[in-house]
């Protein structure tokens, strides 16, 4: 097969019929060059000999570069918010929930590890778990939930203490939806603008109500509406891959503590309870369409 040198638009190019087909390519940039498929392939090391390790670690670190992305995207969402784009924001957040869907979906390969495949390798994994997932823990900070008694997890890693230092003293993805909604007229206090971010949110009853207003009246809100919907879809997927990997591990390990030394499956479940943007879910208990009024009751039932 002959491969001739071709100028193409300025750019000096490799040029091959295959199979019918005029492929061209350049090597200043190659495909394996420009996503280092080299570095990345070669990230796999096994600490044991057994053949189902491979798969432990491939969807670690495939979970690992999606949380990446999350947190790349978060960035965006934080700089669409500053700007009072909503309908940026909005497209920005539903690439994360898209993401999110994806790794939750991804558990279902995990599941093919059975229990006995895992006890080949478990003990060669000694006390390493996913605990200690710096970019895990970011993405919680991130979005809001700042529990700055997890950094003493990563004190062996100053580079991930750093990051991690740096997203907890800035504010989360929900300080800035809560800036956004003050500059839009609605009634957020001030001690909420100016908290100390490296501390935990506390729900507010003034937010709540504000989220209760825009609830209330969709098309008057329409744009906060729907970004007040995308977070809470945010919320739900994080929440489903957390549900997912807990059960995907009762399902290997059972009741047994983790290699991190919790109490395993019960410990995962409990933080299912867990929540980043707390108004956005504890308003809807209050609302109800068809009466205005704020308490619950039958749907069907007319008055007020
Ligand atoms: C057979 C596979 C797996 C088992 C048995 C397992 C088990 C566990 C257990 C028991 C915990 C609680 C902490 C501990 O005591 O270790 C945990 C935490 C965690 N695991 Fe997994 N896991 C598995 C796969 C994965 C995968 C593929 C990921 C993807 C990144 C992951 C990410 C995490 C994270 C981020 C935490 C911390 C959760 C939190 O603190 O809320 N795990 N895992």
């Amino acid at each position: 097969m002959s491969v001739r040198k071709q100028t193409i638009d300025g750019l000096d190019v490799f040029e091959a019929v295959i199979e019918g087909e005029t492929i061209t390519w350049d090597t200043s940039l190659t495909y394996s060059s420009h996503l280092q498929t080299e570095k990345l392939l070669s990230a796999q090391e096994p600490v044991s000999d057994k053949p189902d390790e491979m798969l432990f670690i491939i969807m670690h670190q495939s979970m690992e570069l999606w949380m990446k992305l999350v947190l790349h995207e978060a960035e965006q969402l934080m700089a669409d918010m500053r700007a009072d784009h909503i309908a940026r924001a909005c497209k920005t957040l539903e690439r994360i929930e898209t993401v999110l869907r994806h790794m939750t979906h991804s558990w279902e390969v995990l599941a093919t590890l059975t229990p006995h495949d895992f006890v080949t390798f478990r003990g060669f994994l000694k006390r390493a778990s996913g605990m200690q997932s710096h970019q895990f823990r970011e993405l919680e900070f991130r979005l809001g939930l700042k529990r700055p008694d997890m950094l003493v997890i990563h004190e062996h890693d100053q580079a991930a203490q750093q990051s991690l230092q740096a997203a907890l003293d800035a504010p989360s993805v929900y300080d800035e939806l809560l800036h956004l909604m003050a500059r839009q007229g609605h009634g957020i206090p001030d001690a909420l603008l100016t908290r100390d971010y490296a501390v935990l949110y506390t729900p507010d009853p003034a937010v709540e109500d504000a989220w209760l207003a825009i609830y209330r009246d969709p098309d008057q809100h329409r744009a906060l509406y729907q970004l007040g919907e995308r977070f809470s879809a945010l919320e739900y997927y994080f929440q489903e891959w957390r549900f997912k990997h807990m059960k995907t591990i009762a399902r290997v390990i059972g009741q047994k503590p983790g290699t991190g030394g919790s109490a395993g499956a019960d410990y995962l479940a409990r933080t299912l309870d867990l929540t980043f943007f707390p108004e956005l879910l504890s308003m809807r208990s209050r609302i109800s369409p068809a009466t205005g009024s704020e308490a619950g009751g039958c749907p069907f039932q007319g008055g007020d």
